[in-house]
Order: C-alpha cells, then structure tokens, then sequence
C-alpha cells in the first residue's frame, strides 16, 4: 500500500513539474504579437516531436495555428512558415534583415566565408565568382565534357553485380565535383580528401559540442585537412607553369573573370561547391532510380529519348550541349523526383532585427523556417500529386511559376540548379542506355528529416 502511494505520488509530482516546466517556457517567450504555436520544454522546445512525426507534426500544428506559428526546434526559438506567399516574400527579404539561418556547426565547418556565412557585398561577391565558374557557357564548353568523361568511366563497372545504390551516387556526386574543381589532379587528391569529407559533412549536421570524439569535433579536424590539403595544392599551383582548365584554375585567376578572391575565400567556395553538390545530387540520382523501377513506362519513355541521343552519334561519341538541351524527358524526370521526393523540405532564415511579417512581430534573433514541403504535395499546382508523373512538367510553365521552390529563391536561389541537372541527367543517360536493374528488396527508405535509406539500397544491374 505504502508502496502504491509513493508510486502515485511521484507519478503526480512528475505530472505538475511538467506543466510547471512546460507553462514556465510558454511564459519566457510571451511577447505581444508573436505568432500562435507551443514552444516545449526548455531548452529542448518541440525538437522531439519535430523529428519524430516530421512532416505529421508540421501539419496538425499547421491545422491548429493557421499556415504561420511559432515552435521552438533545434535549439532555437522558431516561427514555421507554410503559407507560399509569404516564404516568397522572406526569400526576398534579406536586404529587410533576414539573413541566411543554419545552425552553428554548419557554419564553422564550412568556413568563415562561406556563402550561406556572409551577406550584403560580401555575399554579391562570392555568388558572383560563383555564377562565374558555372555559367552556361562554362557548362557547356568545358563542364559538361568532364562530367561526360567521368560518368561514361565511372559507371563502366557496375554490370553485373548487386550495388547499394546509395553509396555509389553518393561516391558519384563527390568524385564528379572533384574532378570539376581539381581536373586530372582529383585523382591524386581523392583517397586523402574523401574520408576527411565525409568526417566533414557529418560534422555539419552534429550539435555543436567540441569535445574528442564528437562528431563535430571531428567535422572540425576534418576541415583543417581539408584547408592545409589545398592551400598545398594552391601553393603548388602558383609556383608551377602548368595550365589547368578547371574550376580552382578560375578562381584562382579572378582578374579574368571580375572576381578577385584571397586564398580563404578560394578554399571556402571550394568546400562550399563540394558540399552543396553533394547530397542534393546523390538523393535525387539515387531517388530516380528508385521511381525508374517502379514506374516502367516512365523508364520506357526515358530510355527512349536517351537511345534517340545514341542512334544519332558513335558509341565513342561525348554528349555535347545540343544533346543535353533536348532532354526535356530527363529534365521533368529530375524535377519530379525532387518534387516526390522532396529532396529540400525548406530553408532556414533569421532575424537580424525585429521584424514584422503577416502582421505578427518576429523577434530579433528567431529563426524563421521556410517550410516549402506541403507545397509539392498541393494538388491546385500538382494535380494528383503523389503519382510520379514526370509529363506534368513538360509544360515548362511549371518551372517558372511563383512556388517552384526545389531549388530555393529570391536572392539565394541555387546558383548550381542547372550543374547538378546536368549532372544528374549524364548520370541517367549513361546508366539507362548500359543497364536494366531491379531492387533487390527489403530496403527501407527515410523521408525525414533527409531522403535516405538508412541501410543503403540495393539493386542487381545486368547489361541491357
Ligand atoms: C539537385 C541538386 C540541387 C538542389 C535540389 C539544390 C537546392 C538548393 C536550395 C534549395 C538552395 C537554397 C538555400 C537557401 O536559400 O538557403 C540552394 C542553394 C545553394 N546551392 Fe544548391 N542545390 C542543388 C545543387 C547544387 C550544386 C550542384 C551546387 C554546386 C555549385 C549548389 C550550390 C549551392 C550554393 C552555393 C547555394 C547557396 C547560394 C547562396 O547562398 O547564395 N547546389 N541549393
């Protein structure tokens, strides 16, 4: 019986420090005017739920405090955006003082001056050298032959065997950029660089807690190598006569092309195009695999405009800038898996000031999360919209219009959309033109927080 009470009266005492804990922490962000919405627990706010039901939490939140509300989620005070025109308008916000918003760790990993860091001239800067390194012209002449090469070699040896698909578009994506930003030198720098990468991304999506061991410690490490790896090669490249014709040769001549960058802003734009590159196009390669199998008309009609390329050029032939540009097939491939998918869920702001938006204050220093998911799934812009449907978008209107937000917008719109489409789409035309594969089974695939699938996804790939 004594037992019994102790039992009831701890489980009581829990119940109310609860709700002591839970009121406490709705009264601390009290504040005229701030959106509706539950802030959690302290310190931990709602990032449990948040990661846990994901999208499920966003939209019962959404249903009981309209399209904008306030949460707090990953260590941070928070308002969610899901209303479309209103993240239109924050994306066009920065000059009103709504900053670029990732978490610490991302930061420091990716250095000081990397683009998602800094703002104002600084940002015009970088965002300049870098549409510079990529323009159409730069695709055309001289990246898209790379990718051509790379991919046409590093898909020869997939026959034949089971692969985890994930790994290799994973491996895929990062030795591709590397050979765009080092050329031939990428193969030497490779085997020392990759694991260092990989320590690197990890690190980017850790807590920010610098002690041996943690994963954000080693992300740290991991980037000194990174930095001394190529402020060796910079230094080499300075004092030797050779010419390269390669993204670091670009930025590294920056009076040519108007953009003047010191060494810690080259090797930041480097680590910056390397991890940008990196999952966006290794998911969305690896998803379309996944709806090719599922869906074989879609592969059938995708197939058909890759072998109408072939039939027109020699089996040695390169794809060239007029074959890219009639894929128009791939292209709405590519755009419906991202779609599907949802590669990107949103984008992450914040406050420099407080600001007003909707009619609600958001605090100075809050992080705003333009939440763009639900958006992919709104059958008044996707009729049907959780049936792949690759046809959809080859009414091009489709690209332009207000909420096309795959690829971000306003004034940090991905300045490397059309680099990873074409990367992604050579991918495609050198594996659906060699192979047929089907899923070896039993593969579970995550939606959320990231596209992944936790213990790789498998497939047995023949000759075709
Ligand atoms: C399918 C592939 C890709 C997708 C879905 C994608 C998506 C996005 C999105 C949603 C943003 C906006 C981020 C924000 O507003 O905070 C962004 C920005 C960015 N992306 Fe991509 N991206 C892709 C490929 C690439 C590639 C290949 C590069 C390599 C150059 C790249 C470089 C960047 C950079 C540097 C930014 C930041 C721009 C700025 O802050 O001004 N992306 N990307």
């Amino acid at each position: 019986m004594a037992v019994l009470t102790v039992i009831i009266g701890v489980v009581l005492g829990l119940c109310m420090l609860s709700t002591a804990l839970l009121k406490w922490n709705e009264m601390k962000y009290r504040k005229k005017g701030l959106p509706p919405g539950t802030m959690g627990w302290p310190l931990f706010g709602e990032t449990t739920d948040f990661l846990k039901q994901g999208p499920t939490f966003m939209k019962n939140q959404r249903a009981r405090y309209g399209s904008v509300f306030k949460s707090h989620i990953l260590g941070c005070p928070t308002v969610v955006s899901m209303d479309p025109e209103l993240n239109r308008c924050i994306l066009m916000s920065e000059s009103k003082g709504i900053l670029p918003g990732y978490p610490q760790s991302m930061l420091e990993i990716l250095g000081k001056k990397n683009i998602a860091a800094v703002h104002g001239p600084a940002h015009k800067t970088m965002r300049g050298a870098l549409l510079s390194l990529v323009s159409p012209t730069i695709i055309k002449q001289q990246i898209l032959p790379t990718i051509d090469q790379f991919m046409r070699s590093h898909l020869s040896y997939w026959t034949n065997q089971i692969i985890d698909i994930q790994e290799k578009t994973k491996e895929m994506a990062l030795l591709s950029s590397l050979k765009q930003v080092f050329g031939d030198e990428s193969c030497s720098l490779s085997k020392e660089l990759m694991p260092e990468f990989f320590k690197l991304v990890l690190g980017t999506l850790s807590l920010p807690i610098d002690l041996p061991n943690t994963n954000y410690h080693c992300g740290l490490q991991a980037r000194k190598n990174i930095v001394r790896m190529l402020k060796g090669l910079i230094e080499e490249r300075r004092n030797s006569k050779e010419t390269h014709e390669d993204m670091l040769s670009s930025l590294m001549s920056g009076g040519e092309n108007r953009y003047q960058l010191s060494d810690e802003e080259i090797i930041d734009q480097i680590i910056t195009i390397l991890y940008s590159g990196y999952e966006t196009v290794s998911t969305t390669s690896m998803m379309a695999v996944k709806y090719l199998h599922d869906h074989p008309r879609v592969l059938e009609e995708l197939r058909k405009e890759h072998m109408g390329i072939r039939e027109r050029k020699m089996a040695e032939d390169p794809l060239d800038w007029d074959d890219y540009k009639s894929m128009k097939f791939t292209r709405a491939v590519i755009f419906e898996t991202s779609r599907l998918a949802t590669i990107v869920n949103g984008v992450l702001r914040k406050t420099i000031k407080d600001m007003e938006l909707n009619g609600f204050v958001i605090p100075k220093g809050w992080r705003i999360y333009v939440y763009t998911r639900e958006l992919n799934y709104d059958p008044c812009l996707y009729p049907d919209p959780h049936t792949f449907n690759p046809w959809r978008w080859l009414d091009r209107s489709l690209e332009t219009q207000n909420y096309f937000f795959i690829f971000g917008g306003g004034t940090r719109q991905c300045p490397g959309k059309e680099l990873g489409i074409a990367e992604i789409s050579t991918f495609l035309h050198y594996f659906v033109t060699k192979y047929r594969w089907e899923e070896v089974g039993g593969d579970k695939l995550m939606k959320f927080p990231r596209v992944e699938a936790p213990n790789g996804l498998h497939i047995r790939v023949s000759d075709l």
